[in-house]
């Protein structure tokens, strides 16, 4: 064996889970690392990694009167965004991975990154992340470990999860945990100065299904190296709930009172940087409606022992795209900001040492853009990159809801799906029925955003809003949620009703329709009266739409007409989207379940094309 016969920490394990032990052993054996640092998640641990990261150049430290406790962060211009197209699911069975993955056989995949591996954080520090995804109380916590090499994860993934100590002891001696394995894959030779970004150019994040693995290499940015986040609550997860019917989603989960103080649960699915975190916050526009969030990326949901399903936020931080995000669009997120312990990746600093970001109005006149360089409101490019982010506490959101920490969970009364798009799709539709809501969640489409590397602009299909986070078959998965439609012991009434809603459509000179954020709360009002059988509704060809005056527009300074055009369903419009749904319902083949198929149908019939 070549590897050092003692590193340093490597004996210093605070468990004697036999598996989680003889683990780390493999990988510090394998990649080589100076020392190893098991992470218990403590305020002085805290102190001394970002004291590091400060000293080796990845973060600054903001004005603690303005942002206490905060720091702002630059990544390579490189390492900015998740990369779907290095992003793998290695099944067994390259057919489990379907047409949407990208696939690699397990042994093939393991050869390769082995390699890439093998000494990688030769000159740095392994850092071992005991963590758990829920509530430490939950009846099956969820847990994971992570070993990564990058300070900067560890200090994300204490505000991401729940980690640490409390996690180790939980675990005791057998708990089940889904291995991650991270590296920037950078290793310093003797002598060799680090930079302040250390990445590689080649990345893989790979998952293995069967065995609930992740590896991940090259990228330190977020939703690559954050393990416990995409690749685990969502890739692997949603394989883990295929198998126990259950459904991990990309969805965010609010709590809406109404001025009668009736409670409801909503959860809603939209792509990346849609506006998830801004709806899970929102501050109604109408009187006497509430709005608390419990989450605002990740929904687990279970169903419980009276039939109903409930959802967990299995995260405990916001993991937020900056832009757009100001005191009008989002109040409560600058709330959360305000209280400090947060890290900002990619945003512009001001002078006086805090953040800024395009859309929080009039610029200064001088910031340090994300490259570092001086910017002022002349310069030609955004100071801000478009997917730069901030990582923040959830239990700082003054509107975060009591029933966050209960492991049960909060029963579903509503799904919504949404997506990006100018055109065709109304500003609510509900659904007649489970299956045509699976329909219309199936056929979701939105235009693509920087939240990924590729074009932005580009409309695609994005079933559930899950497209590059489901970690099996798309076509097995949606046969996974007309599964679930059919109830426990066939009680279909408990279910959650399914809407599907679009914040974004234009006018023909290219303006917004509806103005969003807080008066979504319009359309929030009108679902809750539609479950309660009060809400007023027109059936069209694509589902239920508000009747003419059904939804609230009081106070609303909108002209009537867009409201009612942003309601619209225009048959010409819905011809159109017919060849490109046939296609994608092609592209996933055999495994798509036949009702899906049925559905267009249907749809094609009452559009009358035959
Ligand atoms: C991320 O990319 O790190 C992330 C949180 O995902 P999303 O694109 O959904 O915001
Ligand atoms: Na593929
Ligand atoms: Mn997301």
């Amino acid at each position: 064996m070549s590897a050092p016969a003692v590193t340093a920490g490597l004996d210093k394990a605070p468990t004697t889970h036999p598996r989680l032990l003889a683990w780390v052993r493999e990988i510090a054996e394998l990649t080589t690392p100076d020392a190893v640092v098991w992470c218990d998640g403590s305020p002085e641990e805290w102190q001394r990694l970002t004291t590091e990261l400060v000293d080796a150049g990845t973060i600054v430290p903001l004005n603690p009167s303005i942002k206490p406790n905060s720091f702002w962060a630059r990544t390579d211009p490189s390492d900015v965004a998740r990369v779907e197209e290095r992003t793998f699911i290695c099944s067994v069975d390259e057919a489990d991975a379907g047409p949407t993955n990208n696939w690699m056989a397990p042994g093939e995949m393991k050869r390769a990154m082995t390699e890439l591996y093998r000494g990688c954080m030769t000159g740095r520090t392994m850092y071992v992340i005991p963590f758990c995804m829920g509530p430490l109380t939950a009846e099956n916590p969820m847990f994971g470990v992570e070993i990564t090499d990058s300070a900067y994860v560890v200090a994300s993934m204490r505000v991401m999860t729940r980690m640490g100590r409390q996690a180790l002891d939980k675990m005791g001696d057998d708990a089940n945990f889904v291995a991650c394995l991270h590296s920037v894959g950078a290793p310093l030779g003797p002598g060799e100065s680090d930079v302040a970004w250390p990445c590689n150019d080649t990345k893989y994040i790979s998952h293995f299904p069967e065995t609930r693995e992740i590896w991940s290499y090259g990228s330190g940015y977020g939703g690559n190296s954050l393990l416990g986040k995409k690749c685990y609550s969502l890739r692997i997860a949603s394989a883990i709930a295929r198998d126990e019917g259950w459904l991990a989603e990309h969805m965010l989960i609010l709590k809406l009172t109404s001025p009668q103080g009736s409670v409801r649960y909503i959860a809603a699915a939209f792509p990346s940087a849609c506006g998830k975190t801004n709806l899970a916050m929102l501050e109604p526009t109408i009187p006497g409606w509430k709005v608390e969030t419990l989450g605002d990326d990740i929904a687990w949901m279970r169903f419980g022992p009276d039939g109903r399903l409930y959802a967990v936020n299995p995260e405990y931080g916001l993991f937020g795209v900056a832009p757009g995000t100001d005191w009008k669009t989002n109040p409560n997120a600058m709330r959360t900001l305000a209280a400090g312990n947060s890290i900002f990746t990619n945003v512009a600093l001001t002078d006086d040492g805090d953040v800024w970001w395009e859309g929080m109005g009039e610029p200064p006149a001088h910031l340090t853009d994300w490259h570092g360089n001086d910017w002022t409101p002349d310069s030609a490019q955004p100071s801000s990159h478009p997917n730069s982010r901030f990582c923040t506490p959830i239990s700082q959101c003054p509107i975060l809801a009591k029933e966050y920490e209960d492991p049960r969970g909060v029963p579903i009364d509503a799904i919504l799906f949404g997506g990006r798009r100018k055109t065709t799709i109304p500003l609510v539709t509900q659904a007649r029925d489970w299956v045509h809501g699976v329909y219309l969640g199936a056929t979701i489409s939105s235009e693509t955003t920087a939240a990924a590397t590729g074009q932005v602009g580009v409309v695609r299909r994005d079933p559930m809003a899950m497209l590059p986070f489901i970690g099996y078959h798309a076509g097995d998965y949606l046969q996974h949620w007309v599964e679930v439609g059919k109830g426990v012991g066939g009680d279909t009434d408990k279910l959650p009703k399914i809407f599907y809603v679009n914040w974004f459509r234009r006018g023909d000179d290219g303006r917004f329709l509806w103005p969003g954020f807080g008066e979504n709360s319009r359309v929030l009002k009108w679902v809750v009266e539609r479950l309660d059988g009060t809400g007023e509704a027109v059936e069209t060809p694509v589902g239920f739409v508000p009747a003419p005056g059904a939804l609230d527009v009081s106070g609303l300074d909108v002209p009537e007409a867009d409201v009612a055009e942003a309601l619209v369903v225009d048959p010409l419009e819905w011809r159109s989207e017919i060849p490109q749904v046939t296609e994608w319902f092609e592209k996933l083949g055999d495994k798509l379940p036949a009702v899906m198929w049925a559905e267009l149908d249907a749809l094609k019939a009452r559009l009358g094309i035959d």
